[in-house]
């Protein structure tokens, strides 16, 4: 017999200045598991940014198009009243390596602690996006390197404008 459906809906926050192809593999396995995914951008005015929230949102409307369950929101605040507001009882996030963990578990520690009826849950990152962040993907392209296959196409375009732009 199937399993029935689930009816979980999860928010997947982050930065994703910009998004990268990490993100974009965990959105589509994510996607796979809820009902319903939110993948919300926060915006952090202390945090320089490369793309401005509208930019990345248009991206990440982009990329995740073809995922029918997954809406691409922008939040300020707590992220467990965001989460709460809109109906989401996980938060998903993804752990490439050990290095992650330290952040990732104080973060959770600290959501639960805000409020436990929120889980977070992680996936691990797949190998070959183990080594893919936004911030070297930023670096790289800065400085005129490749970045083809590390981010979404529609993306490498814009990064290759902007840097283009910036010199
Ligand atoms: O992609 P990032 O930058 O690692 O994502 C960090 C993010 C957005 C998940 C985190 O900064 C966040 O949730 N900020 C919202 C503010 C908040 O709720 N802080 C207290 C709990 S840690």
């Amino acid at each position: 017999m199937d399993a029935p459906p689930s009816r979980t809906v999860a928010i997947y926050p982050g930065s994703f200045d910009p998004i990268t192809n990490g993100h974009l593999d965990l959105i589509s396995r994510g996607s796979k598991l809820v009902e319903r995914l939110i993948v919300a951008i926060l915006h952090n005015n202390a945090k320089q940014s490369l793309f401005s929230v509208a930019e990345r949102k248009e991206m990440l409307e982009e990329v995740a198009r073809p995922y029918r369950n997954v809406e691409v929101t922008s939040f300020e605040g707590l992220l467990v009243d965001y989460a709460v507001a809109r109906g989401a009882n996980v938060i998903l996030r993804g752990i490439r390596a050990l290095s992650d963990y330290e952040y990732e578990l104080q973060m959770a520690l600290m959501n639960r602690r805000l409020n436990p009826s929120v889980e977070t849950v992680f996936l691990l990152a797949s190998e070959a996006h183990s080594f893919i962040s936004s911030h070297l993907v930023k670096e790289v392209a800065s400085l005129g390197g490749n970045v083809a296959g590390l981010v979404p196409p529609a993306v490498e375009e814009r990064m290759k404008r902007r840097a283009l732009a910036r010199r």
